[in-house]
């Protein structure tokens, strides 16, 4: 389908990953939270149906109902009917923070809390500063890169690398795997699949295998080092941490890093190239901003509604409910769409308007309820200081060239961004 075909309620397939793609899923949410708010898409071949909230308010509902609504069977769209086509990142269901339900999760939550108060977000922020000077010192004589690859992409990475205290020469390699992992139907990243063989659902689920059991390798040996040598790093702590009078065992602490390499990198790069694209297509408001940088913390806050990098998380019926009035029986999977709910007329006035002094802005780019972003304030620090350095040090960047969209319904990413801009002498 093209941005030139008008597109009505009964093409809209949600589990297609084009759609995301070409740009077109905000018309089709829109068309969704007027003509179906709640709508079901039906099972495919190998995959269950599944329930689509778009509209802001049954996203509360679920997102404050972890007793009904559980993580724990998965919080992406698709679950196989045959439980052999599940995926190896499927494995961690029940294992990660982000895949777990309460007690337990309330009690790993509050063990790694420490880690990300407001207070060590703040004390990273000369740091971060550091980085974002550095990247844009090796773009500055050139006059032109792909930003995503340059610059977004490598602040995030920088970060939660250190954090975890990974050696720089590994960097690469961890977003590598990140984009196999979480990039994984898009042909771009099957690099291990046959080039005549990529863009098929089995060279995603092959891509997406690899990925994950290459990532758990490269932790393992991590993990064994660290039981050897502490260091000051988050996965040291780990290592030292207990839960409920027990050490955490090597798998909690692999499917930690796991969660924490992913989370950490993909969306944040996402937050800051899809920002930057936000305000190359909206001049006046980019303009207002370069003028007065002080609207920088409530211009981040637009960029996330506006960007939603985060697509979609899903929720598994414990028991039998209901949301809007319709009925969803135990073991349905209900589908929260992040850029629907963020758009929702309901909720925001003029919501199809990109406001960088928008107040308030209650958006749910990060979850709400339980499971909030662990790392919001990172992401948020991050996309602050990326803004600042980058229109101070070059006011003039613009678009040089295509913008190149992942191909996913789960992360809103752009794999490629051109830029170019007046070059320092
Ligand atoms: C713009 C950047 C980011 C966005 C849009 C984002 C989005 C989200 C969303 C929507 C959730 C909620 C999951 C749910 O309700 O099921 C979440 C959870 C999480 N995020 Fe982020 N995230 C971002 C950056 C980060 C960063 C930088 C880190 C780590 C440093 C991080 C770590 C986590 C973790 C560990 C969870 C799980 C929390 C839990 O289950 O208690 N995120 N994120």
């Amino acid at each position: 389908m093209t941005a030139e075909t008008a597109l009505t309620l009964a093409d809209i397939n949600l589990n297609d990953e084009t759609l995301f793609e070409s740009g077109l899923s905000h018309e089709a949410f829109r068309i969704l939270r007027r003509e179906n708010p709640i709508s079901w898409t039906p099972a495919e071949e190998r995959i269950k149906g599944h329930w689509n909230l778009v509209k802001y308010e049954d996203v509360l509902q679920v997102s404050r109902h972890p007793e009904i609504f559980s993580s724990e069977r998965g919080i992406v769209q698709y679950e196989p009917i045959n439980p052999e086509d599940a995926t190896q990142a499927a494995n961690g269901n029940g294992k990660m923070l982000i895949t777990m339900d309460p007690p337990r999760h309330v009690k790993l939550r509050r063990l790694v809390n420490k880690g990300f108060t407001p207070r060590a977000v703040a004390a990273m922020e000369p740091h971060i500063r550091q980085i974002t000077r550095k990247l844009l010192d090796g773009i500055a004589a050139k006059g032109e890169c792909d930003f995503v690859l340059d610059v977004a992409s490598q602040l995030p990475l920088a970060v939660i690398c250190g954090m975890m205290g990974l050696e720089d020469k590994d960097w690469p390699l961890m977003f590598q795997l990140t984009n196999k992992v979480l990039g994984a139907g898009d042909p771009e990243y099957q690099t291990d699949v046959p080039e005549d063989q990529r863009g098929t659902d089995e060279a995603a689920r092959a891509t997406g295998n690899m990925g994950t059991m290459q990532m758990f390798g490269f932790f393992a040996q991590q993990l064994m080092n660290r039981k050897e040598h502490r260091r000051e790093d988050l996965i040291s702590l780990l290592v030292d941490s207990e839960l409920d009078g027990d050490r955490l065992s090597d798998e909690d602490i692999l499917w930690f890093c796991f969660l924490l390499i992913l989370a950490g990198n993909e969306t944040t790069r996402n937050g800051i190239s899809g920002g930057l694209v936000s305000l190359f297509e909206h001049p006046a408001e980019r303009a207002r901003l370069q003028a007065d940088m002080s609207l920088m913390p409530s211009a981040v806050e637009e960029i996330l509604r506006w960007v939603s990098p985060v697509t979609h998380m899903a929720r598994v019926a414990l028991e039998d409910t209901e949301i809007r009035g319709q009925r969803i029986a135990q073991g349905e999977r209900v589908v929260m769409w992040y850029p629907a709910v963020n758009r929702d007329e309901d909720v925001f006035p003029q919501a199809q308007r990109f406001d960088i002094t928008r107040t308030p802005n209650d958006h749910l780019a990060f979850g709400i309820g339980e499971h909030f972003c662990l790392g919001a304030g990172f992401a948020r620090l991050e996309m602050r200081v990326m803004f600042e350095e980058l229109f101070t040090r070059f006011p003039d960047i613009e678009l040089n060239g295509p913008v190149e969209r992942l191909r996913s319904t789960f992360i809103g990413g752009i794999k490629h961004l051109p830029v170019r801009f007046s070059p320092e002498r």
